[in-house]
């Protein structure tokens, strides 16, 4: 069986988990890392024992991403840089054929969408988006719920991802490699809500309108505050509603996911609250059209008697990067970069809309023929 070469770049709390989930897949060696932080590497950090440098005794550190490129003859890099900084180093991987697992949102501009898209197309080596909500129990029960039309045409749906911005709930620990949590506009992190949405959407969406609330309490985050709340409504060509919901603040104690579909012939919803996760679902299509309920934890039922598989958010990250290994032996990507264009551009068009007072936006996808990196209304 192939055995790959693996390099990480960005050893912030995420990389650090990342590098050390690689370490359960024989196929996935960790031959190097990169971060323009060395005590990354060299000293132990939040939810660690150890340095990654003693975990990982063979691999070596760079300080310098192009020069880890170029000298640790890699076959897969995983990208695992600030939320708002994964293009250029998924290009430069990928312009030197060498495969790429890279972290969402995938890009942070319209431009950088155009980039990646090129890129990937040029490039003989395969980009694999690391997008884990595509792989929670829910998904895998939606897909599946879909797929044997029991949710009929899925019309309308809705996701919000709640992040609790509790300093108490993690110390400084989230913010102190970089500062993407505090300054990236919250509807741009849509991807882990229109992922799985998307994975059961006949159409692309086409427009969005979005709002945001402002900042009420600016004081902890000066003249770089961002809005409380932002709400985004988008809709496909056929008249698919997907109403999506992000905070910057919160002081809610609740779930992070909870995403519902409403089909012409059924319902299924994920209701995370107070830690108590549940999926429910009812159909017209079965015998008697009763409510459902199962227990909605994180963990994919293909994995729940796999003991690695409870490393990384419930399970979620063990069956990504299993798929991400699989998918790679078949040289095709797991995720590809159009599902990560897909479930990232939008949130940039919903940005620039709540910008523009929820001005109903245009979205066009870089394999569009009409294809701009211009904001365009939609009545234009
Ligand atoms: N899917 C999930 O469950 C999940 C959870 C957390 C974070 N994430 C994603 O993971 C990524 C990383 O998150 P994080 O919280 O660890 O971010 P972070 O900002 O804390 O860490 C990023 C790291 O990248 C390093 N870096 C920045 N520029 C670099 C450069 N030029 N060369 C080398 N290293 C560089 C920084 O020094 C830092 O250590 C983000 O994209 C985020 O969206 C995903």
């Amino acid at each position: 069986m192939k055995e790959f070469r693996v390099g990480v770049v960005g050893l912030g709390h995420r990389g650090r988990e990342i590098g050390k989930l690689t370490a359960l897949f024989p196929g996935l060696n960790l031959v190097a890392a990169c971060d323009i932080r060395p005590h990354n590497w060299y000293e132990t950090q939040w939810l660690s024992t150890a340095p990654m440098a003693e975990m990982f005794p063979d691999a070596a550190f760079y300080e310098d991403y192009e020069k880890m490129l170029d000298e640790a003859n890699l076959d897969v890099v995983i990208v695992e840089t600030g939320a708002d900084i994964h293009c250029d180093f998924c290009c430069k991987a990928l312009e030197r054929n060498i495969h790429v697992f890279a972290e969402i949102p995938l890009v942070a501009s319209l431009e950088e969408a155009e980039r990646i898209w090129k890129a990937a197309q040029a490039s003989s080596a395969v980009i694999s988006v690391g997008a884990n909500p595509n792989y929670r129990k829910f998904t895998d029960k939606l897909v599946a719920f879909y797929q044997k039309g029991l949710l009929g045409k899925p019309y309308c749906m809705e996701a919000e991802y709640i992040h609790p911005m509790d300093v108490k709930l993690y110390g400084n620990h989230l913010y102190e490699n970089g500062d993407w949590r505090k300054l990236l506009a919250p509807i741009r992190y849509c991807t882990h809500s229109l992922g799985p949405l998307q994975k059961v959407m006949e159409q692309e969406l086409r427009y969005v309108s979005c709002f945001g609330t402002g900042a009420h309490a600016p004081e902890d985050m000066g003249q770089n505050a961002r809005d409380d709340m932002q709400c985004a409504q988008f809709q496909t060509e056929d008249g698919t509603v997907v109403r999506l919901m992000r905070n910057g603040r919160c002081r809610a104690k609740i779930g992070h996911h909870n995403y519902r579909a409403f089909g012409t012939e059924g319902y299924i919803e994920m209701i995370n609250r107070f830690d108590k996760p549940v999926i429910r679902y009812n159909s017209t299509r079965e015998l008697e059209n009763v409510l459902h309920e199962i227990d909605g934890s994180n963990m994919p039922e293909a994995y729940e008697d796999n003991p690695d598989a409870l490393h990384g958010h419930g399970g979620m990250d063990y069956a990504m990067m299993d798929d991400f290994l699989n998918c790679l032996r078949e040289n095709k990507p797991a995720i590809s970069v159009k599902e990560g264009i897909a479930m990232t551009i939008p949130g940039i068009y919903a940005e620039e809309s709540a910008k523009q007072k929820g001005r109903v936006l245009k979205i066009k996808y870089p394999w569009d023929e009409d294809w701009s990196c211009d904001f365009e209304p939609a009545d234009q």
